[in-house]
């Protein structure tokens, strides 16, 4: 992948580890954080046994003033990549609101916690030859196209982050910033172990991971994966809403988890 210095958040586990190891290299250097700092080495240890130079962090998305220190003091950044996440869904029950504020906390504000210092640092870092300062990606879902019933907080939170993304690009890219919106289907992660529901399209992090830097290489604006799934997201999504309320709360419900 044709990265060289990139910076993770959440790449204990899941897409967020999948991703560190695709992009670990010679020559590359990865900037990655989680909270939970033995799973965190876990993922380094990967990274510098395939030739990357890596500094693992301890650190909460949500912790503004951390974040914009560390996303700062980095160096160099050609990737970063805002992956942290939680999700949540009512079960057979309601959203409580403990859920809901720490998605939000989570998923929004921790995106912008990630996002907003880097792009700060890539404005002031000089541009490549092709007029190009540096990418962010933020991770958001196919769950961004449709306002699911049986999680409201985590399909709002990640269409805020898609639409911000693709509309932040637009003005960003003026100034060699480019921005991308990830928008995967189901990935097999603890996020999705709890599931009870059939998960089509159900993909490896790995898989998701290489899909991921392709299409941010590609220098594609959005990047949605798999394309049965996206297509019957958008068309879910353009329901009207008391349909597609009436016709979601037919499916089974993602689990409540301890947000
Ligand atoms: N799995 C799917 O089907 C799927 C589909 C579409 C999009 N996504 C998105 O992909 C991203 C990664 O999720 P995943 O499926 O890989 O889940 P995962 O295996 O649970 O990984 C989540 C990662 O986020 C980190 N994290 C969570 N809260 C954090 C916080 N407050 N501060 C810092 N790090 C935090 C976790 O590390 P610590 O616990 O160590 O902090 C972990 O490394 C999420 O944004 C998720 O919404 C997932």
């Amino acid at each position: 992948m044709p990265f060289d210095h990139v910076l993770i958040t959440g790449a204990s586990a899941g897409l967020g580890a999948a991703l560190a190891v695709e992009c670990a290299g010679p020559g590359v250097t990865l900037h990655l954080s989680a909270r939970d700092s033995a799973r965190l080495e876990a993922t380094a240890a990967v990274c510098r046994a395939k030739g990357a130079r890596v500094h693992p962090v301890s650190l909460d998305v949500r912790d503004a003033a951390g974040m914009a220190a560390w996303v700062s003091g980095a160096g160099q950044l050609d990737l970063v990549i805002a992956n942290a996440g939680i999700g949540s869904g009512t079960g057979d029950a309601f959203e409580s609101d403990a859920a809901a504020r720490a998605i939000f906390d989570t998923n929004v504000t921790g995106v912008l916690n990630t996002a907003l210092p880097a792009i700060a640092a890539m404005a002031a870092q000089g541009p490549d030859a092709d007029g190009l300062r540096g990418r962010i990606a933020v991770i958001a879902s196919l769950a961004a196209f449709v306002a699911g019933p049986t999680a409201p907080a985590y399909c709002a939170s990640k269409s805020a982050v898609q639409r911000w993304a693709e509309a932040r690009d637009a003005t960003e890219r003026k100034r060699g910033i480019r921005l991308h919106a990830i928008c995967p289907g189901f990935i097999r992660t603890a996020i999705t172990a709890r599931n009870d529901f059939p998960m089509p399209g159900l993909m490896e992090p790995e898989v998701a991971a290489r899909l991921t830097l392709a299409g941010i290489a590609a220098g594609r604006l959005r990047v949605s994966y798999p394309r049965h799934l996206y297509a019957m997201s958008r068309l879910t999504g353009a329901l009207p809403p008391g349909w597609r309320n009436r016709l979601l709360m037919r499916f089974p419900a993602k689990k409540a988890e301890d947000a």
